[in-house]
């Protein structure tokens, strides 16, 4: 099937359908999508480009540009975007190459923690966040994101007082699921903490890229000298650029003896090496896609206003608040008194597929995160279909 195209970049529900994607695939045909963080829009044009040259010479053989290893441009074009986009000045050679952000997640746990050391983490998190910890053998301290009425709040007490042992935050910044974007005072603050009881950060900033206007993205490690000392920080394109399936990512280390730490617990060749295929893209959508990620910001921005004004309008039981970063909204459905999770709700009475709460904390079942990076056609039915059973 081919692309039908609406708009620039938006992709019509028939050919979703026909692709091979988790987010279509998960759930029958009559089922809307709205859980997995991929984004219904045509990747750029510069990126399809640098593949089609590939396949086009069928070049798979072991990468290699510029004599050097072709992974080491990764490492350049990202030094590049984060002095562009962050003004975070950080060196080439402080960067390892990943194939994806949770291989780097458990590979920092298990290099800067040992076994039955408890690891720290903002909850609501992302559901593998918890998977990585646990598979490391090491134990969970959850710190609350905590609603203050006008949004959520890291809880920087709870940080303060985790307990003895907990060696490691796991930060994400900007937050998943909640959408904030955490200020400078913020970060100052939790810096701070983890300079007092001694933690090492690593923080996954995959969503840096989704920032709306008003907010800024602070990579915690650019604080300061004894903020990158402790930091690891991980990022891709994965999300930004719609190419999670091509599999790359980065670590950047704060300090040499950071990397040197890393390396001496997690050998260079157990981390394997991205693919040729996502080396190039990642590359091309770094360096020439900022002007295609403008149009997918301007369609982002579009839609997170649809959906809390949609909300608070004709769902005034649902509760949530403009996200500041990404395409995500969480939503709590506690004031409906449904009797079995949100999610379970919406799926068997509405046929929406949400990522349930409860993947994101054991204690929210009552809550749902929507994807709202589809187009006006598939999110102006989800919401109709939301409203039947939540109106
Ligand atoms: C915060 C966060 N980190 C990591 C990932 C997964 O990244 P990867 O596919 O590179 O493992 C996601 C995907 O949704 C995410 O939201």
């Amino acid at each position: 099937m081919k692309e039908k195209e609406i708009g620039e970049l938006e992709l019509d529900r028939e050919f979703l359908l026909s692709r091979r994607a988790s987010k279509w695939c998960r759930y029958p045909n009559d089922v809307i999508p709205s859980w997995i963080a991929e984004m219904d829009f045509r990747p750029a044009d510069i990126l399809q480009d640098s593949v089609r040259q590939l396949v086009d010479k069928r070049d798979y053989g072991y990468p290699r540009r510029h004599l050097m290893p072709a992974e080491r441009l990764i490492s350049e074009a990202f030094v590049k975007r984060m002095e562009e986009r962050f003004s975070w000045h950080i060196e080439e050679a402080a960067v390892q190459p990943v194939t994806d952000l949770l291989q780097a997640t458990i590979a920092a746990i298990l290099a800067f923690t040992e076994p039955g050391d408890r690891v720290a983490v903002h909850t609501p998190c992302y559901g593998p966040f918890r998977e990585a910890i646990e598979d490391a053998g090491r134990s969970i301290v959850e710190i609350p994101m905590r609603d203050s009425g006008s949004g959520y709040e890291p809880d920087m007490e709870a940080l303060e007082q985790a307990p003895a042992g907990t060696r490691m935050l796991v930060l994400c910044n900007p937050q998943n699921p909640t959408g904030r974007v955490l200020t400078r005072t913020e970060l100052e603050a939790i810096a701070a903490i983890a300079a007092r009881r001694d933690m090492i950060i690593f923080s996954d900033e995959v969503h840096a890229d989704f920032v709306y206007e008003g907010g800024r993205h602070i990579p915690i490690a650019s604080l300061s000298a004894d903020a990158a000392s402790r930091t690891i920080t991980a990022n891709s394109p994965g999300k930004s650029f719609n190419i999670a399936g091509l599999r790359c990512g980065v670590m950047h280390f704060g300090t040499p003896e950071l990397l040197e730490r890393f390396r001496r617990r997690i050998p260079r060749l157990l981390l394997g090496k991205p693919s040729i295929v996502s080396i190039d893209a990642a590359v091309a959508a770094w360096t020439h896609g900022q002007p295609w990620l403008d149009q997918v910001m301007a369609l982002l921005d579009r839609n997170r206003r649809i959906v809390i004004e949609t909300l608070a309008e004709r769902m005034p039981k649902l509760k949530a608040y403009m996200p500041e970063a990404s395409y995500l909204a969480w939503i709590d459905c506690s004031a409906m008194g449904w009797k079995k999770p949100a999610a379970s709700v919406f799926l068997d009475e509405a046929r929406i597929a949400f990522s349930p709460g409860e993947s994101f904390c054991t204690s929210h079942g009552d809550f749902v995160r929507l994807n709202f990076a589809t187009s006006s056609d598939i999110l102006r039915e989800t919401l109709e279909r939301m409203e039947k059973i939540a109106g």
